[in-house]
């Protein structure tokens, strides 16, 4: 895995969706590595940490507390993939429409799958059923600047820093917020 963060440090032009799914596909972590790497935060739906942050591409690894959603959210335009590093993921993908989310996929990832985001993708995560030990292999080319976060009455855009969720405390975070569901405000 280190090497993988190695070579994509390395770059100096953003990794096309492609690209970042094959290496995503390829890349054989340890379970000692992917011990190494596990960061959780029972405060938000996942721990971030940031492996790698450059001008053209971030990784991060999330370790997900149990039984929480993060919000549906997209991740401002950049493209990325996200691999299962250990556990099962439920997964939903939406379609934003004027004033609600529209599910139009569900479905349950285990360890080693590979999931892609387009640059218009608004999915949300969690650990599936009782799995307590899911953590999961994020990589965006871009990086990501923004992202758009859907709540349950609001639309908010958060800055690239922030996880998939509405930083309470943290308003700093916050570039912008909406009233109900707005396609990218
Ligand atoms: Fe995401």
């Amino acid at each position: 895995m280190q090497d993988l963060l190695d070579h994509l440090g390395r770059l100096d032009a953003p990794p096309s969706l492609q690209t970042l799914a094959r290496l995503l596909e390829t890349v054989q972590p340890s379970a000692q590595q992917v011990r190494d790497v596990r960061s959780e935060d029972p405060r938000r739906p996942y721990g971030r940490n940031v492996l790698l942050d450059t001008p053209v591409v971030e990784g991060m690894v999330a370790t997900w507390t149990p039984g929480a959603w993060c919000l549906p959210h997209d991740h401002g335009g950049s493209v990325g993939g996200v691999r299962v590093l250990q556990g099962r993921a439920h997964h939903k993908v939406f379609a934003v429409r004027e004033g609600r989310l529209d599910l139009v996929k569900e479905e349950r990832v285990d360890a080693g799958q590979v999931m892609q985001c387009g640059s218009d993708l608004v999915h949300a995560m969690r650990c599936d059923g009782a799995d307590e030990g899911l953590m999961t292999l994020h990589l965006y080319a871009g990086p990501i600047d923004h992202m758009v976060v859907y709540g349950a009455d609001a639309t908010y855009v958060v800055d690239g820093g922030c996880g998939a969720w509405i930083p309470t405390g943290r308003p700093e975070l916050i570039r912008s917020r909406a009233q109900g569901i707005v396609r990218r405000p």
